[in-house]
């Protein structure tokens, strides 16, 4: 008889994946091993798309805490489970939503979009949300000549730079993305003459003026499959060069430094995910009346895209 303790832990979390009816939604940052067991590895659009369709009972969300929150926005009636509770996203605590309530006093006429790297009670003040594959689209769709964009100052800025809307920018930022400067990209452009330069809009806007290409992940992954490119500067959080890798065998990608690493995506390891699913920790939850009006922004969203 097999002892289940003695398998190993991707056949322990198959088995018991099985068992909960769940299915495991992993962002590309994720650990390879984490990537690995996936029933879907994906952007934010697409993760909570595919949260917003999925028939199982149980979601564990391996990726950081709005993404988990915005499939419990989707779907109430699933337990959602995120393995690690300290995975959360530094740019999405940078506003609450007290401090968003206030701006919008100032700004009576801007419509707000917040970008899905957002609280649950922030995008529940919110007129709509985004992702950073969409954001342009979302933007450009709303009446409103005034646009508040939170809290993402830099995918702002980079929408903002390519619509008639006035935005006004919530100061936020991505720390991992923030420590990725043009001299990086100057440096390895010399380097890999040949290499196409792609990088997420969450990148300083000195870094996004050097790129050939501004895309989600998912985005960036689609562009690596392309015939003509075929070596890859790559402007984002390393995680995604697993996947790179993997589904482009043969082609070369150029991390821009080694700095550029988001230690809450890392805090989820295939030991955590197991755990998760035995123990059905930890559900992460909404209250009901914030879960509605976050999950009107959200859907306006998804009938955009
Ligand atoms: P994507 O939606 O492009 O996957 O980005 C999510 C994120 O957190 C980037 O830092
Ligand atoms: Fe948040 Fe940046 Fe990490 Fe993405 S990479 S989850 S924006 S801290």
């Amino acid at each position: 008889m097999t002892i289940l303790k003695d398998l190993p832990l991707e056949e322990r979390i198959l088995r018991l994946k099985k068992e909960r009816n769940a299915v495991i939604l992993v962002h590309n940052y994720q650990l390879g091993e984490v990537q690995d067991v996936a029933d879907f590895v994906g952007d934010s659009l697409e993760l909570s798309q595919k949260a917003a369709k999925t028939e199982a009972d149980v979601i564990v969300f391996c990726g950081v805490h709005f993404m988990a929150e915005t499939a419990a926005i989707l779907s109430p009636q699933m337990t959602v489970l995120l393995p690690d509770r300290h995975a959360g996203c530094p740019m999405a605590n940078m506003i609450t939503a007290e401090q968003l309530r206030r701006k919008k006093k100032e700004l009576p006429d801007a419509a707000v979009v917040c970008y899905v790297n957002s609280t649950a009670s922030v995008k529940a003040e919110s007129d709509v949300c985004c992702t950073s594959s969409n954001a342009l689209k979302v933007v450009n769709s709303i009446e409103n000549d005034e646009i508040l964009f939170v809290p993402d100052q830099y995918l702002g800025s980079y929408i903002a730079g390519q619509t008639d809307k006035k935005m006004h920018l919530w100061p936020g930022y991505c720390p991992t993305h923030a420590r990725i400067h043009p001299t990086h990209i100057l440096r390895l452009r010399e380097e890999y003459p040949n290499a196409k330069v792609a990088v997420h809009p969450e990148c300083r806007p000195e870094v996004i003026a050097l790129a050939d290409e501004v895309l989600s992940t998912s985005g960036i992954i689609r562009y690596a499959g392309r015939e003509d490119v075929k070596e890859l500067i790559v402007g984002t959080e390393l995680g995604i060069i697993y996947r790179l890798k993997k589904e482009n065998p043969g082609k070369k990608f150029i991390t821009v430094t080694e700095q550029a690493v988001c230690p809450n995506m890392k805090l989820i390891t295939l030991e955590k995910v197991l755990w998760s699913l035995e123990e059905m920790r930890m559900a992460v939850k909404v209250p009901e009346a914030t879960r509605l009006k976050a999950k009107a922004a959200v859907d306006r969203m998804l009938t955009l895209v």
